[in-house]
């Protein structure tokens, strides 16, 4: 698989016992940021892409909590990933201006999404052709 700079996944380290799973993500710590945003995407038929952006500030991690999902991420050069994201207790950090599709969901799917952030339109770049663009300038 292709990797690109900077993007990667994190294994969380489930806290089990005979009640069953846990997992905490605290900030600066099983998360690499200030954790300043959660939301959380459900419901999406398989054939949808969310996403389909760039975030000049925010950093996220994005865990499938149940079921299934993937992102393809693309960096500013042009270069690709594809994440498959299945198991509660991993996820996939994406740091600033790394454009990303959400696609495949399953009908259980539930993609926690943690960011760095709130929530500014302004530092979203929703032109493929814009975010390329900025490798030249
Ligand atoms: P959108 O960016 O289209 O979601 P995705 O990237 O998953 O495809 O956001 C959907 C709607 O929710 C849109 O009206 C903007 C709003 N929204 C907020 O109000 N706050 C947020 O933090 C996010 C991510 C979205």
């Amino acid at each position: 698989m292709n990797s690109i700079n900077n993007v990667k996944i994190i294994e969380f380290s489930p806290k089990g016992d005979s009640r069953g799973q846990m997992v905490v993500l605290e900030g600066n710590k099983d998360i690499p940021f200030d954790i300043k945003r959660v939301f959380y995407i459900y419901g999406s038929d398989q054939d949808v892409v969310r996403g389909q952006h760039a975030n000049r500030e925010s950093e996220f991690v994005l865990v499938n909590v149940a079921g299934k999902s993937k992102v393809k991420v693309i960096d500013v050069k042009g270069n690709e990933a594809v994440y498959s994201l299945d198991k509660p207790y991993v996820g996939v950090y994406i740091p600033s201006m790394i454009w990303k599709n959400m696609y495949d969901f399953s009908e259980d799917s539930v993609l926690l999404v943690i960011a760095s952030t709130n929530y500014i339109p302004d530092e979203y770049i929703r032109d493929l052709d814009v975010f390329l663009g900025e490798d030249n300038l």
